[in-house]
């Protein structure tokens, strides 16, 4: 028995009728009700009433009566049941209290800065205090459960074979697309860590050195722009494994979320969990994370429109685009002009020229800006193409297949969200698989690596890497909930001349490699078994499952949208000396006018 507590706060009820307990915590709250007072004492765990009779306990009471919000008490005293017309059914201690017969202030508190519990406190302001936010919100649940959910995917990994291998932080740069954080080497003037985007290189190289099979709740850090899913510090779940092809990651995934999801919510999820090739999913969603909650699908339209006479689809035909559309069924009431030019920004901001938008009335008439542009037989193939009827609201795309499919799959997220369709409380996982291995930089006017350069290409696609570059599939997937990217992976390239081919569709010199991945190509050369991996988000697992907004109420001391921590106020200056030590002349954050 612990010297502070017998209980803990949310343990007593009837049945501790008579005992005699100690409890220790924060208060709550305090009442003076006549004379009679009441304090609610909160620890980790709940709630539970104290009550001291001055008449019984004058002192105690004179005592009690000091004590403020969120002073730290140890009480100890007599369980007894309340009145019956003074039970709280609300809480789980609420049909009995303790009556006190000692009581010690452990340490006092400050008035609170703002009221712990006031759904109008700013995000600012409840981080700057993120020890306190803690105390009250669900900040506390939510480390709990991402807590849980760790150990339930650590005892799969163990079943599973695999070993949790740590990974420096202290690294080299690696290719994962954002920019990287850079240390400072003070031995070596000049020269820079990096921290790492994801512990990619090391696992493949543990794979090289025989592991087979590792895993790690791994840090990774991202010098990107933030968003509610995105923190430049923020962790993965990450595995690797050897002799394997995509499906036997695939089935690990897939144990390891359903693991996770019967603990949790209850669920017993189905498996295999659906695939759609990426060109599937940006086909029929616009997406290649698609929220699978709600249909509200994409509908190629180039056939209606063949010989159209509008000249933004005509035009956009003729160059070879498509005329793509949804149906927001039963949403041209709801939509005001407001509503709909919003929709027409989005189209533009994500690269359209413009959105056409048609209301269907009675009868099967169109109305909006471009309905005088519809024949009346195209008029009568679209409300067939998209089973369509009076109320439905029509929105189409004329341009090419990638910039139409892409800003319909937004219209689309827009819409769900308008009609409500996206807040229901099922999960839906899916595969994305069969990426594109290379995407074309326009600037740069060369191939990029969609996944990274180790990603290897399909097996059925190899020959296109010389003659057809841009149309090779990648043995990459992504696995996705709800809309949202919860981890991507590949099966690596492990034969060095696929390597070397791979660098030259790239561009890279064979100087360039050597020099940026010199030290993961000569592993390779001394007998890497075939391998492949994943990695999840693990911020991101924990907020779908907690039904978080941000992953900021899932990470114990998360950074703001602008990447600074307003409770440790970093970043911050440093000394001069510091800098001096480390050979940076720069000035620090600071502007000199
Ligand atoms: P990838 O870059 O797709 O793959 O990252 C894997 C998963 O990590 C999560 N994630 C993030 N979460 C929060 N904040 C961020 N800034 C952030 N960036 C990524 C996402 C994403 O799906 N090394 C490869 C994996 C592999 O190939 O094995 C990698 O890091 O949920």
């Amino acid at each position: 028995m612990s010297f502070f507590r017998t209980h803990h706060c949310n343990e007593l009820g009837f049945e501790q009728a008579g005992l005699n307990v100690k409890l220790c915590g924060w208060v709550n709250s305090s009442r003076n009700l006549g004379g009679l007072i009441f304090l609610d004492l909160r620890d980790r765990e709940g709630i539970t009433q104290l009550f001291i009779d001055p008449v019984k306990q004058p002192e105690l009471a004179a005592s009690a009566k000091e004590i403020r919000e969120e002073w730290v008490i140890a009480a100890s005293g007599t369980v007894r049941p309340r009145p019956e017309n003074m039970r709280n059914a609300s809480r789980k201690t609420g049909a009995i209290e303790v009556e006190l017969s000692a009581l010690e202030v452990l340490n006092r508190a400050n008035p609170m800065p703002y009221h712990l519990e006031d759904p109008a406190a700013s995000e600012d302001l409840r981080l700057k205090y993120r020890y306190l936010d803690m105390r009250r919100s669900n900040v506390l649940g939510n480390l709990r459960l991402r807590h849980r959910i760790g150990k339930i995917m650590r005892d799969v990994f163990d079943e599973n074979g695999f070993v949790e291998v740590e990974t420096p932080i202290l690294s080299k740069s690696t290719p994962e697309g954002a920019r990287d954080y850079l240390v400072p080497s003070r031995v070596h003037p000049g020269s820079f860590y990096a921290l790492p985007q994801a512990p990619q290189q090391y696992k493949q190289l543990l794979m090289v050195g025989g592991i087979e099979r590792y895993f790690q709740i791994a840090r990774c850090f991202r010098d990107e722009d933030l968003r509610a899913d995105r923190q430049p510090e923020f962790t993965q779940v990450d595995l690797e494994m050897s002799f394997v092809d995509q499906d036997d990651i695939i089935f690990l995934v897939e144990k390891l979320l359903t693991a996770v999801m019967k603990d949790v919510h209850g669920i017993e999820l189905a498996t295999p969990f659906p695939r759609l090739t990426w060109k599937e999913a940006m086909e029929r969603y616009g997406s290649d994370k698609p929220d699978l909650r709600f249909e509200l699908e994409l509908r190629d339209l180039c056939s209606v429109f063949s010989q159209s006479e509008f000249k933004a689809f005509s035009m956009a035909l003729g160059e070879g685009g498509v005329v793509k559309g949804i149906n927001a069924c039963g949403m041209a009431e709801k939509c005001s002009r407001k509503i709909l030019d919003g929709l027409s920004d989005t189209a533009k901001l994500f690269g359209a020229k413009g959105l056409v938008w048609l209301k269907v009335e009675e009868g099967g008439n169109l109305t909006g800006p471009a309905a005088k542009f519809i024949s009346d037989a195209e008029k009568t193939n679209l409300l067939g193409a998209l089973s369509a009827s009076a109320g439905d609201l029509l929105l189409l795309v004329a341009d090419s297949w990638r910039v139409a499919s892409e800003v319909l799959g937004r219209i689309r997220l827009e819409i769900a969200e308008l009609a409500g369709l996206n807040s229901g409380k099922e999960f839906k996982f899916l595969w994305v698989i069969e990426f594109p291995l290379l995407d074309w930089d326009a600037e740069a006017k060369r191939f990029v690596a969609v996944h990274h350069p180790f990603t290897s290409p399909l097996d059925d696609d190899l020959d296109k890497l010389r003659s057809d570059p841009g149309n090779v599939r990648a043995k990459a997937y992504d696995v996705v909930l709800n809309g949202v990217e919860l981890g991507g992976g590949s099966i690596r390239i492990h034969r060095p001349e696929l390597q070397a081919l791979m660098f030259k569709t790239l561009g890279i010199s064979d100087e360039e490699a050597k020099l940026r991945f010199g030290h993961i190509l000569d592993a390779f050369s001394f007998g890497a078994p075939p391998h492949g991996g994943l990695a999840i988000g693990f911020d991101r697992l924990v907020m779908l499952l907690t039904g978080a907004k941000s992953i900021r109420d899932v990470i114990a001391f998360p950074k703001t949208a602008k990447a600074t921590c307003l409770m440790t106020d970093s970043p911050s200056d440093v000394d001069p000396e510091q800098l001096q030590e480390l050979s940076i002349a720069i000035q620090t954050g600071k502007k000199t006018e």
